[in-house]
């Protein structure tokens, strides 16, 4: 049971008014009480208002429903605030509204005033055009208010449905957050999570055992390396709980505050017309040579700076926010050092729904493409690749923001038109000259459509490298492509950053509308 305090505001006669707030405001700090306090220390976890003064600026925060208490407990069982601190604050001078649950008070579980501050918070921020913040560390469904928890849940995953696409929404994982709790930070844009002190999972360890004799720890069934690397369910693995913090300021550097407004503009020392040498080096000679994407992100955007998002889940494609002369930019690209930057079900997943967030939020898309195809084989036809790489083929379909596209080497097949062409609405596509954009590389094509020919050669493998060589040097070209108008220039690879922010310029008061409906029907 709880330290036991009569918060009840009417049974109090103070002769100074001024010291009764004092009062209550000093109590409210407390939450569930110091040797509570001093257990979450111990656990290497700050408290629910620590890690607020983390993350705003310094005397920004403005608490709203301090003295908010359950109506369904006992008087005197009833804390101030309840389990969750809420209010808005500034991060860079920017305003967001946050909520910071208290594992102090009854283990940070949602009851009914602590669902009621929070969709309180979500209906301002909505009203009001600025991003929200959930710092997440909670027992789930306070047990004591049964059903009334659930209630409260529901009326958060609407408005977390309701405000997609309006502001973006942020969540930490800094404890426990289990069973269909999980499903509010599910249903937000990005999940960062703390190593090894936070876990999400709908059926914890025990219940697993019971039901399927499996034995796991939490850590490997819901901790944020297997939700980083594995699930894909979290966008950011944090070493600590002021790197989760620092992470979220860094990501809302690059985005507006909501759906009608732009990212704000940081002015930058980095030339626009800077030409840098070190790209025509990146691309080897050899086709079948690896090389790091993320060299040539760097060495094109603003000062190299680059914020990778789902680092560490489906490496073969990356995407983060980066500038170029000051404007934010959404960058999806191929990593050709990692599984030759196919796309398969999870690349295809991480890489649409990025583009979704992009688009909704007016962050325009740049794309580099080094694509040998989707991933053949079996066990990706039979999870549904079809369906999976249909969904990035949606989302760049859709998305109506500035596309600028920029390919390095391979464009082949289905994954050059879902790759942001010129085919589904890319606004500006260039090529490199070790563009090869082609139906398949030259090995496959020549294998199919050359096989008699081979066949019957006298000796068929030099027949076989004879045919490559020509096929490569007939199709696997940028200047096919170039004739035609689906690619507008071959640039040169050091004139990259100059002719992207040319473009971005030009198209930065693209209008591109979609037919009226009610919503689309994208394939999930
Ligand atoms: C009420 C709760 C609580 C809960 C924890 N507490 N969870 N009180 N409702 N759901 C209280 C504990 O009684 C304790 O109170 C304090 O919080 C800290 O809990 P401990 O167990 O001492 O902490 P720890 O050992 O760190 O374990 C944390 C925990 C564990 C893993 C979260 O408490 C736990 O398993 N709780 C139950 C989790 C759960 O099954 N929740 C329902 C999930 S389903 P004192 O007074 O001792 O400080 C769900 C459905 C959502 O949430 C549906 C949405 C549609």
């Amino acid at each position: 049971m709880m330290e036991t305090r009569n918060t009840e505001l009417e049974t109090r006669n103070p002769k100074d008014k001024i010291a009764q707030v004092r009062q209550l405001r000093e109590q409210a700090q407390l939450g569930g009480g110091q040797a509570r306090i001093d257990r979450q220390h111990a656990k290497a976890k700050l408290t629910a208002r620590e890690r607020l003064g983390l993350l705003l600026d310094e005397g920004s925060f403005h608490e709203l429903g301090m003295l908010v208490t359950s109506q369904l407990l006992p008087a005197e069982e009833r804390i101030l605030g309840d389990s969750v601190v809420t209010g808005y604050g500034t991060i860079d001078g920017r305003l967001v509204y946050v909520f910071s649950q208290d594992f102090t008070v009854y283990g940070g579980s949602l009851g009914e005033a602590h669902a009621q501050k929070v969709v309180k918070l979500m209906d301002l921020a909505m009203q009001n055009g600025a991003p929200i913040i959930g710092l997440n560390d909670s027992g789930g469904a306070r047990i004591q208010e049964g059903v009334v928890s659930l209630a409260g849940y529901a009326d958060i995953f609407v408005r977390n449905t309701l405000a997609s696409g309006v502001i973006p929404q942020i969540s930490v994982i800094m404890g426990p957050c289990a069973g269909g709790a999980v499903y509010s930070p599910a249903l937000t844009d990005f999940i960062l999570m703390v190593k090894e002190s936070s876990h999400m999972f709908i059926t914890g360890p025990e219940v697993i055992k019971a039901a399927t004799h499996e034995e796991i720890s939490f850590e490997e069934l819901g901790g944020a390396e297997v939700h980083n690397t594995v699930s894909g369910v979290a966008h950011f693995a944090a070493e600590d709980e002021a790197a989760a913090l620092n992470t979220i300021k860094r990501l809302l550097s690059f985005i507006p505050p909501n759906n009608t407004e732009d990212s704000p503009h940081h002015e930058t020392d980095d030339d626009p017309l800077r030409m840098d040498e070190v790209l025509d080096r990146i691309v080897p000679d050899n086709p079948a040579k690896p090389y790091d994407i993320k060299d040539v992100i760097r060495h094109v955007v603003d000062d190299g700076d680059f914020l990778e998002v789902h680092e560490h889940y489906a490496a073969n494609l990356v995407v983060g926010f980066a500038r170029l002369y000051g404007r934010a930019v959404g960058i999806v690209a191929q990593q050709p050092a990692y599984l030759a930057g196919v796309l398969d079900i999870n690349s295809s997943d991480k890489g649409a729904r990025f583009v979704r967030f992009c688009d909704c939020f007016n962050i325009p898309l740049v794309t580099f493409v080094d694509v040998p195809g989707f991933l053949p084989g079996v066990a990706q036809e039979h999870a549904g690749i079809i369906r999976h790489g249909a969904k990035l083929l949606y989302a760049y379909c859709e998305a109506t923001v500035p596309k600028v596209t920029v390919i390095t080497r391979k464009a082949y097949g289905g994954a050059y038109d879902v790759m942001s062409s010129k085919h589904v609405h890319g606004d500006i596509n260039y090529a490199w000259p070790s563009a090869e954009i082609a139906v398949m590389g030259p090995e496959g094509a020549v294998n199919i459509a050359y096989r008699n020919e081979i066949a019957e050669a006298e000796d068929p493998e030099a027949a076989r490298q004879r045919l490559i060589a020509e096929y490569r040097e007939q199709f696997a070209n940028p200047y096919i492509a170039a004739s035609r108008g689906y690619i507008d220039e071959v640039i040169l690879p050091h004139e990259t950053r100059p002719r992207l922010i040319a473009a971005l310029e030009m198209l930065q008061n693209k209008r591109g509308d979609m037919p009226p409906k009610k919503h689309s029907n994208m394939p999930l």
